[in-house]
């Protein structure tokens, strides 16, 4: 495997089971690099299973695997055994629904990334935790109170806080699953904010649910119905002009 992975992701034919259930059904897309890709459909369609793919989380769950199909992310077929999974955890970070912030203090939280990672000299592991919380713009808010714990921020404050965590690393890809679901409106506009400013840099790939936020945010849209890829377009084309019938039901509120 390559040092450093770009980050174009190129899923060919991909099959995924629980057990028994199949989740993914021939999934094949490219991602590319440095543009927002939303995933959006009914609850169950397997839009979390996709994400979890790209950088090995579901490894962890007994019983699911891929059965067939591959990906790739800068060439590289990251279901090789070979493949060094805290390494590819680092080039693609991942945002969860609800924040999960330790029970540690600000500075601890974004620092923990690096120390897992060995950057212990106390002088650049403080410049980087501040990059981070400047880039999740959350510094202004928290730069005074950076040993407090993480719990007493809100909960838009600690999602930004996740955010300044996996930035802390540089990764090239960041998988948001539902990021802004626990947010009130203006906590979600922040976190949208962040991703129009980050995304000249990182390839960021967003579950949602709101409509809005993925017309909003991404350049790409795919949809997803019972683990079948149906449609991906440019945002702008399937909201406006959706290829597939499904899609279009889907848009409307028909169902999901
Ligand atoms: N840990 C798991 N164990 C067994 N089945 C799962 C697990 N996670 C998801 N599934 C099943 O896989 C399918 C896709 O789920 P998921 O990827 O979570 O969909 P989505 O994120 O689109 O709601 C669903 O049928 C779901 O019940
Ligand atoms: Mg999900």
């Amino acid at each position: 495997m390559s040092p450093v992975l770009s980050d174009r992701i190129e899923v060919h034919d991909l099959h995924f089971y629980y057990g028994h259930t199949c989740a993914l059904k021939a999934v094949s897309l490219n991602v590319p690099e440095r543009q927002v890709t939303a995933f959006i459909g009914p609850s169950g369609c397997g839009k979390s299973t996709l994400l979890r793919c790209f950088n090995r989380m579901n490894d962890e769950i007994p019983g699911a695997r891929v059965s067939s199909g591959s990906i790739h992310i800068g060439g590289v077929n990251i279901q090789q055994p070979s493949v060094d999974v805290a390494k590819l955890r680092r080039e693609v970070g991942m945002v969860f629904q609800k924040s999960n912030p330790f029970p540690r203090s600000i500075f601890d939280n974004v620092a923990f990334g690096l120390q897992l990672h060995r950057i212990s000299n106390r002088s650049m592991l403080n410049q980087a935790v501040e990059e981070a919380l400047i880039s999740a713009a959350l510094w202004d808010e928290v730069k005074d109170r950076l040993h407090e714990s993480a719990l007493a921020l809100s909960g838009g404050q600690q999602q930004r806080l996740c955010i300044a965590r996996s930035l802390a690393v540089k990764p090239s890809i960041i998988l948001m699953d539902e990021p802004c679901s626990a947010l009130d409106p203006i906590a979600a506009a922040k976190v949208e904010d962040l991703i129009r400013t980050l995304r000249q840099q990182i390839t960021f790939i967003i579950v949602t649910h709101n409509m809005q936020q993925a017309a909003r945010v991404s350049d790409l849209t795919a949809f997803f119905h019972l683990g079948e890829l149906i449609e991906f377009s440019p945002t702008l084309k399937l909201f406006s002009n959706p290829a597939h019938k499904l899609t279009e039901a889907y848009l409307r509120g028909t169902f999901g």
